[in-house]
This record gives structure tokens, sequence and C-alpha cells, in this order.
């Protein structure tokens, strides 16, 4: 796919619980955009959960469904659309390649409090159903930090920031 021709479509990354879904819902419906989710096509294309996955294959072989998502995402056509995307998606640099063809990539970024406060007691992340997740999240957001800074055109915070003014503020800075 072609960085050009795509140049007016979203896309969102960052960590789980940063607000991608509820922003990306948010941001399609102001702009009139198609929205996907590299998560929800995933469950879709192999029929089965995103927790499922994680246990009965590994998570190396959801990172492929996940490039593998991208790869088919990139030869499809789209006018208008608002993507968001796994929040380990962006630490492949192939994934980060295919995410710059495919539109504007927006990093929401968020405090591991904020994140917490928003995931806890959420069993749909496999990542996350451990002891500590606090200190989990801590020290994921400070390994994926870079990736997620490399992979972005622009960054927003989104700490104490409503959906719908996280989405006006990616509208401006476009
Ligand atoms: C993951 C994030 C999840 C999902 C999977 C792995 C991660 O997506 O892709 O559980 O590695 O951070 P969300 O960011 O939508 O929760």
């Amino acid at each position: 796919c072609d960085r050009l021709e795509n140049e007016k479509n979203v896309v969102l990354v960052g960590y789980m619980g940063s607000g991608k879904s509820t922003v990306s819902k948010v941001l399609a419906r102001k702009l009139s955009y198609e929205k996907l989710d590299t998560d929800s096509l995933i469950e879709e294309t192999y029929e089965t959960s995103i927790s499922d996955i994680f246990a009965s294959k590994s998570e190396a072989a959801f990172r492929d469904m996940e490039t593998r998502q991208l790869e088919v995402l990139c030869g499809e056509k789209h006018d208008g659309l608002v993507l968001a995307t796994g929040g380990g998606l962006p630490l492949r640099e192939i994934n980060r390649r295919l995410l710059s063809k495919l539109g504007k990539v927006v990093y929401l970024k968020a405090s591991a409090e904020a994140v917490y406060d928003r995931i806890k007691g959420d069993t749909t992340r496999p990542l996350l159903q451990v002891d500590d997740p606090k200190a989990k999240i801590g020290q994921m957001l400070e390994e994926r930090g870079k990736y997620y800074e490399m992979a972005a055109d622009i960054v927003i915070d989104t700490d104490g920031k409503s959906p719908e003014a996280v989405a006006d503020e990616i509208i401006k800075a476009m």
C-alpha cells in the first residue's frame, strides 16, 4: 500500500487501556470514516478470541497474525479509515513500516496509573493476567515507549482527557 494514497487515514497505537477503541469510535464518527480494529479483525478471521489464541497457540503466533492482518489491510482500498491496533503491534519493525503506509500514526500516550484504572478487573487481556498487574503495566510501558514513539507521526497525551477531547486534538493535529 501507499503512504500518499492513505494520507487521510488515521492509525491509533498505544498501550492496552490507552483508549484506542473508544477514541477510534469517536474519531470515526466525527470524520465520517470507517472504523476497524486489528484485534477484532483477527478474532473474526480466526473465529476465536485473543485470549484463546494466546492460550492455545502462543504470543508469537498472535504476532504473526497481526503482521498478516496489516498486510491484508494494505492490500485493500480504504478511503477514510480509523484503525485501532493491538497494544503490542508496533513492537515489530515490519509492523511499524506497514502502519506508516496505512495512514497517519497517532500514539495515544497514557500513564501507568491511567491504564491501570481503565483495565483493572478486565480478563480479556492475557498479558495482564498476573499477580501484580500494576507493576507489570509500569514495566511494559517502560519497555515499549520507544517503539510507540518510533511508530508515531503524532503523540497525544491522553491523561485526564475525555475521548471527545482526544479525538478533537487528533483532528487539529492532522
Ligand atoms: C496486547 C494488546 C491487546 C491485544 C493482546 C496483546 C499487547 O490489544 O492485542 O492482548 O501486547 O499489548 P489492546 O491494546 O487493544 O488491549
